[in-house]
């Protein structure tokens, strides 16, 4: 081999030994830590963050005044002459919400698009002399706004002769399945109501086809039913989680349409092997359906729900009933408004942001990528303060946030776990100049406190994990102020 002249030679094997000390710094990037199963799938995590899904009930009942139509109500009588579902398309926007789910039909059996298996819908009614389609105009009006569309089809159906007659009612649902699913484009979400009346007649319905049918036609939908199989009820229609609530529950132990056991769908399982988050579905009204004498609940009480539910780790289903004109009323409308900005308000400014932050430890030291920094980021799912690997029953984590000048200002701490890794914290504390102000059990997604003493003034808040499956992964703190809270006691806001 010739000789390389030596002014070659020299930065050749700088910038060689250059690049192996690379290689080598490379291997030693500390890894994220090994997930703890179950985990979620894609479409559950992107459902998560959607935080507030807006739910459509309208159909016969809209013009009878009822909650549970009987079956034998004359289509005719649905003839919601405005309709516009561009006007319930805005006001979702302007709520900044996502996803829209409409009731396709309810469990009275009228069909809100011309189904080919049945003449009890639109095209026996009044509404555009019989030529109308109430979901085609829902969800041509969701995309051409960017907004997702999920629908609604009751098991339970009054009007259809078949209902009762389980192999021939599981072919005539599993039809309009596929009506639904096949001509409508992208559906998001598909809700399986587990309502029925007691005495309604007995059959089985054919939940495994029905789900396999819908893996077939939509790719990325999540299957709500009580019990999943992506999303599962909170168990009331209140809007309201448990204080404790773990995605993770075990499918086998619940069951579409039965009770269960008692509370379990509300808190979930933290030694459960399926991920089922859970969707809390209430009315901005008393009622599923628009009733003329009803009124959107207040601001106050909205609120109070979505830190019930969002604030729990669930997703807020929100029903806004259209009106017998068709369109949703502007009292509706407005309170939207008035929940958007209220959120707004409250949730985009975050004192954390500026302060200085550390931590009990950190998962691969300094320039892990792990530090307590990455908690005020604006990624709340793949950037975490992960703390470093202590001996077991090392169990007490905290990371701490001190104000840069003076005094923090607050009345809600917001918790987020980095749930792609799955669902860990099992009990924390928070801490304001040393004096414990709020505790809790499951984080998940994300966990809101409002601080039962009101406005606290402090400058170093401390947020300590005291049990958890395996190490507690946080991916994010806020540290928030909300003029709306009025606590019984303590001090309020002036
Ligand atoms: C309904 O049918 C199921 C399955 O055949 C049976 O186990 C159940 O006891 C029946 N319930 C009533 C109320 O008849
Ligand atoms: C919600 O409903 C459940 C079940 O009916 C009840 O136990 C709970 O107290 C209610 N919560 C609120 C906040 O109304
Ligand atoms: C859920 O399943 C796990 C694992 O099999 C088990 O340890 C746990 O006790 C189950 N929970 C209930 C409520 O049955």
């Amino acid at each position: 081999m010739a000789k390389l002249p030596r002014s070659l030679c020299l930065p050749s094997l700088v910038l060689l030994s250059l690049f192996s000390l690379a290689i080598s710094t490379r291997e030693r990037v500390p890894t994220p830590p090994l997930p703890i199963l179950p985990l979620p799938s894609y479409t559950q995590l992107k459902w998560q963050q959607r935080e507030i899904i807006m739910f459509l009930h309208f159909g016969v009942n809209t013009f009878t005044d009822s909650e549970w139509g009987t079956g034998h109500e004359d289509p005719a009588i649905f003839d919601p002459v405005s309709l516009d579902a561009n006007q319930w398309v805005s006001a979702a926007v302007d709520a900044g919400i996502s996803l829209m789910i409409l009731t396709a039909k309810h469990h009275d059996g009228f069909c809100l698009w011309p189904s080919k298996y049945t003449d009890h819908s639109v095209e026996s009614s009044r509404w555009k002399g019989g030529k109308g389609d109430v979901v085609r105009e829902f969800v041509d009006a969701a995309k051409a706004r960017g907004v997702d569309a999920g629908l609604y089809l009751s098991p339970w159906d009054r009007h259809e002769r078949r209902y009762g007659d389980t192999l021939e009612y599981n072919e005539y649902y599993l039809a309009q399945l596929q009506e639904l699913l096949t001509k409508y484009g992208s559906v998001r979400e598909i809700w399986f109501d587990g309502a029925k009346g007691k005495n309604a007649p007995n059959m089985t319905y054919y939940f495994t086809e029905w789900f396999s049918m819908v893996r077939e036609l939509q790719s990325s939908i999540n299957i709500f039913s009580d019990a999943g199989p992506d999303v599962r009820w909170i168990g009331n229609e209140n809007g309201s989680a448990g204080t404790t609530c773990w995605a993770t529950i075990n499918s086998t132990a619940i069951a579409i349409g039965e009770a269960g056991i008692e509370g379990y769908l509300n808190t979930g399982d933290p030694r459960g092997t399926d991920y089922l988050p859970a969707e809390c579905d209430v009315s901005i009204r008393k009622g599923w359906f628009w009733h003329k004498s009803q009124f959107p609940k207040k601001l106050s009480e909205l609120l109070q729900i979505y830190y019930d539910s969002v604030g729990r780790n669930c997703v807020l289903l929100l029903n806004v009933p259209p009106n017998t004109a068709g369109l949703l009323s502007e009292t509706d409308v407005q309170r939207l408004k008035e929940l958007r900005n209220a959120l707004d308000t409250i949730f985009s400014v975050n004192l954390a942001e500026k302060c200085s932050v550390k931590a009990s430890s950190r998962r691969g030291g300094k320039d892990g990528g792990f530090g307590p920094e990455n908690v005020l980021d604006s990624d709340h799912l793949w950037t975490y303060w992960a703390p470093g690997d202590e001996g077991e029953g090392e169990e007490d984590h905290w990371i701490e946030m001190r104000g840069a000048s003076g005094g923090l200002r607050f009345n809600v701490v917001r918790i987020q776990e980095a749930v792609g890794l799955g669902q860990r914290i099992k009990r924390h504390e928070i801490y304001v100049d040393g004096k414990r102000v709020a505790r809790g059990t499951t984080v998940g997604y994300k966990r809101l406190h409002r601080l039962e003493g009101g406005v606290v003034h402090g400058s170093v808040v401390r947020v300590r994990i005291t049990a958890s499956k395996g190490l507690p992964l946080v991916s994010s703190i806020g540290l928030h102020l909300d003029p709306f809270w009025r606590p019984k006691d303590g001090n309020r806001l002036s």
